[in-house]
């Protein structure tokens, strides 16, 4: 009776568990972010944004990364009309962006092996070319951009991209903690998640839709509403 009450005393501190799941079984967690493009789409092939959000909050859970209610109820999610999201897209919140003050807060998410389209900021009647940088909190992604040609074997740009290629091809990993930052405001670039996917802090001195170009000339024109 003593060693069943003591079992139950700390079930109910949460010091133990019973018949549950063991949550940090890697294998079952690893399972959970994969993701068929099919489930991001209808049967008339609309993109379901809150499929894609509920496998964002799972990249979260799977890198014990906070859900924050904001985050859960605005998270800002696209495929960029390519109908490919599982290779292709982003989920983005941005905590602040100050244009008076001039600095900007966001934070990313990418699935495993997906890729965050190249695209540059142009200045605009309100704001500045964006200047941009990036660090890395949990799993990996290329950031690519100007520079030498060194594109790895395993960064496999998808075919709904330019026909699988961008005008930028120089890349460096960057892992949990791993900064790394555009060499000058204008310049192209481009993200790719490892097959852990990543969740990316960004910082920049402004943010503005009205200046963000794409080297893809379909995902430019989704994205601007043409
Ligand atoms: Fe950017």
């Amino acid at each position: 009776m003593k060693i069943i009450a003591t079992i139950t005393l700390l079930a109910a501190l949460g010091m133990i568990s019973i018949g549950c799941v063991n949550t940090k079984d890697t294998t079952l967690s690893k399972a959970s972010i994969q993701f068929d493009n099919s489930y991001f789409y209808d049967n008339d092939g609309k993109f379901l944004e809150d499929k894609a959000k509920e496998a964002y909050i799972a990249v979260m859970k799977y890198h014990s990364y906070p859900v924050y209610d904001v985050v859960k109820k605005d998270l800002w999610v696209s495929d960029y009309g390519t109908g490919k999201f599982a290779e292709l897209g982003l989920g983005a919140y941005c905590f602040k962006n100050n244009e008076e003050a001039s600095y900007m807060l966001m934070d990313m998410f990418l699935l495993p092996n997906q890729m965050l389209p190249e695209h540059w900021h142009l200045k605009t009647e309100k704001n500045p070319a964006k200047d941009e940088g990036w660090l890395v909190r949990h799993g990996e992604s290329w950031v690519v951009g100007e520079g030498e040609a060194n594109l790895p074997a395993n960064v496999v740009i998808p075919e709904c991209h330019m026909e699988g290629k961008a005008t930028t091809s120089h890349a460096v990993l960057c892992k949990a903690g791993d900064w790394a930052q555009l060499n000058k405001p204008l310049a192209r670039h481009w993200q790719f998640a490892g097959p852990e996917g990543a969740i990316i802090n960004e910082v920049a001195n402004v943010h503005d839709n009205a200046g963000v170009r794409h080297s893809d000339q379909a995902i430019n024109d989704h994205f601007l509403g043409k």
